[in-house]
């Protein structure tokens, strides 16, 4: 087991000490029996870092105005909100629901931008209402828009463009830019829409794409920004005009990924496409944003387990912990490939091949195939680095599981910011 390279998956403030790992300073045993496990800890110097790399490269890179917009979808309660909007970063809200977060987290509109491939009307009213920008997916939404709005403050419309280029992400599930896609218009559609927007008055502002999720090489980006710009030239915008293209920037899982995507590279490649892009074509600069979730959130975030039973069946050893599927499904939806370390006596040599797998009723609750790890008895925990983005906001209540605890950890100190749900919580919407 190499040490080493399992520890840089975590973030930046791990470390050992006396054969245990601390992160933020915390005992991340300590933590777990207070807690109880699954717990998911998020490390608030990483957040930092990674907001601040993004905030640092777009001002060095982009001589116009910008904006790092958050993919709440990643993982979102209020705090997280709130350490966005710290970071100067606005919110990408999915819904309702998301919006719902940000309006308690205290985000006022210029700080909210709305986005969903079938908004409802519960979820237009509350983008009309609480919302900066509204990203239209399409043209019925358009037009239901058009029609709730009438008389009432609108927020700025962009529209979604679907380039018809994929990214290479780590599993089909994950691409939305490509051809047959459900996401985004056309680019007869798009010219339909800015139609649209200029006969209804409708501040049309920006066009937006996003192509997919967790890629690491920048390239199929700049044939969809050179589209993307065609159209925005086409449909009229310039002055003060928005362009996103997305977010989407990936992560390493494990050991075997390393080293980490650079996001500098990233942002690099994005701005220099887009300012030459936009040169070509004698076009003013637009307002740059991008929208990431994953290279934000996911490395700060660290799932704790125990283990409750090892047992030995079909030549394998299996860890069976308490968690899984249920706060963690990306393996089952993408065979995603996670690493752990035990939370104590890290540095024990690794003797043993172990698959760990979840409590739940399905041969795909596995959560590591084969890894290498100390000998781990019924009690002892582990911890599984990357989880911050898409477990907790995935999180099911599938056999009756209650989703974990997560604490914020900062200069040794553990702050709750979601508490365990308990069997009242899972059953207080049903009638009984
Ligand atoms: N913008 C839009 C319009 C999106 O749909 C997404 C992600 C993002 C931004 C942020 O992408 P990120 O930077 O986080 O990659 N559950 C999957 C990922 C689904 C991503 C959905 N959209 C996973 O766990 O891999």
């Amino acid at each position: 087991m190499n040490i080493e390279a399992r520890l840089s998956l975590f973030p930046i403030s791990t470390e050992v000490v006396s054969d245990r790992l601390f992160i933020g300073g915390c005992d991340i045993e300590r933590l777990a029996e207070e807690y109880g496990t699954p717990l998911y800890v998020y490390d608030r110097a990483e957040l930092d870092r990674a907001a601040s790399l993004y905030r640092h490269t777009l001002t060095e890179a982009w001589p116009g105005d910008w904006s790092v917009t958050y993919a709440g979808k990643a993982f979102l309660n209020p705090v997280i909100a709130r350490w966005a909007s710290g970071q100067g970063f606005r919110v990408d809200c999915t819904g309702a629901g998301e919006i719902g977060i940000a309006v308690q987290a205290g985000l006022s509109p210029a700080q909210i931008l709305v986005h969903g491939v079938n908004k409802t009307e519960e979820d237009l009213h509350s983008a009309l209402r609480y919302a900066g920008t509204i990203v239209v997916d399409n043209l019925s939404e358009l037009r239901k828009m058009a029609r709730l709005a009438a008389g009432k403050r609108l927020p700025d419309v962009w529209l979604r463009f679907q380039p018809g280029l994929a990214v290479q992400t780590h599993h089909a599930a994950t691409q939305t830019g490509h051809e047959g896609s459900k996401f985004g218009m056309s680019e007869t559609q798009i010219i339909e829409a800015a139609f649209f927007c200029r006969e209804h008055g409708l501040p049309l502002r920006g066009i937006h794409f996003h192509q997919g999720s967790q890629f690491r090489d920048p390239a199929p980006l700049q044939p969809a920004i050179e589209k993307a710009l065609d159209l925005a030239q086409e449909i009229g915008l310039g002055g003060e005009w928005h362009f996103s293209p997305g977010g989407g920037w990936g992560v390493a899982y494990h050991e075997d990924e390393l080293p980490h995507p650079d996001m500098q590279e990233y942002i690099r490649a994005v701005t220099a496409w887009t300012r030459q892009a936009c040169e070509r074509r004698g076009m003013e600069l637009p307002y740059l944003h991008l929208e990431p979730g994953r290279s934000l959130v996911a490395r700060a975030g660290v799932a704790i387990y125990q283990v409750g039973t090892v047992k030995q069946i079909g030549g394998r050893t299996w860890l069976l912990v308490d968690g899984g599927m249920a706060d963690n499904p990306r393996k089952a939806l993408y065979g995603a490939r996670y690493s752990c370390l035990p939370v104590t006596r890290l540095t024990t040599k690794a003797t043993q091949t172990v698959s760990i797998a979840g409590p739940y009723c399905e041969s795909g609750d596995i959560l590591i195939e084969e890894i290498a790890l100390p000998p781990l008895g019924e009690g002892e925990r582990i911890a599984i680095p990357v989880s911050g983005a898409y477990h907790i906001s995935m999180a099911s209540h599938y056999n009756g599981a209650r989703r974990p605890a997560v604490l914020m950890l900062e200069n040794g100190q553990a702050h709750s910011i979601l508490a365990r749900e308990t069997i009242d919580d899972l059953i207080r919407q049903m009638q009984v």
